[in-house]
């Protein structure tokens, strides 16, 4: 891992003592994803708030090396508070700037695995809640 002490340091924290690391009881959406490079799976838990806008509450779970858990951990701490407007709009570079250090081609996927896992978990949460209205609509 390149990029600065403190960075490094930072990682390697979240990597033995991960945050929010755990299930949570009855959240409004959960997804697991994979890293088709290696097969390490990240599963995140999200409640959301009753508006369904803001995320309230983040918990993941699952393995991986070192890179990937930091992520994560680092990640479920950035997306408490944050809108989900604000998840999506979210891309790599937002996460290489978390993390603080140089991302090797070969480990962005590692990187990014825990924010694919919150996005598509979102996105499939509101892409069904869509196709449910829709239907109900077409009922009436
Ligand atoms: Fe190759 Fe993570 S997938 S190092
Ligand atoms: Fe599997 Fe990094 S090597 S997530």
């Amino acid at each position: 891992i390149g990029g600065s002490d403190m960075y490094r340091q930072q990682i390697l924290d979240h990597y033995k003592s991960p945050r929010n690391y755990g299930e949570i009881d009855d959240p409004t959406f959960t997804h697991v994803g994979e890293n088709p490079m290696c097969g390490d799976e990240i599963r995140m838990d999200v409640v959301l708030s009753e508006d369904e806008e803001t995320i309230e509450h983040v918990a993941f779970r699952g393995d991986g090396c070192a890179i990937s858990q930091a992520s994560a951990s680092m990640l479920t701490e950035q997306l408490q508070g944050m809108s989900i407007e604000e998840l999506q709009a979210m891309d790599r570079d937002d996460i290489v700037d978390m993390l603080g250090v140089d991302i090797s081609p070969m480990r962005i996927k590692c990187a990014v695995l825990a924010e694919k896992v919150a996005q598509d978990g979102a996105e499939i949460y509101f892409g069904e809640k869509e196709i449910d209205r829709t239907t109900t609509e077409e009922d009436d």
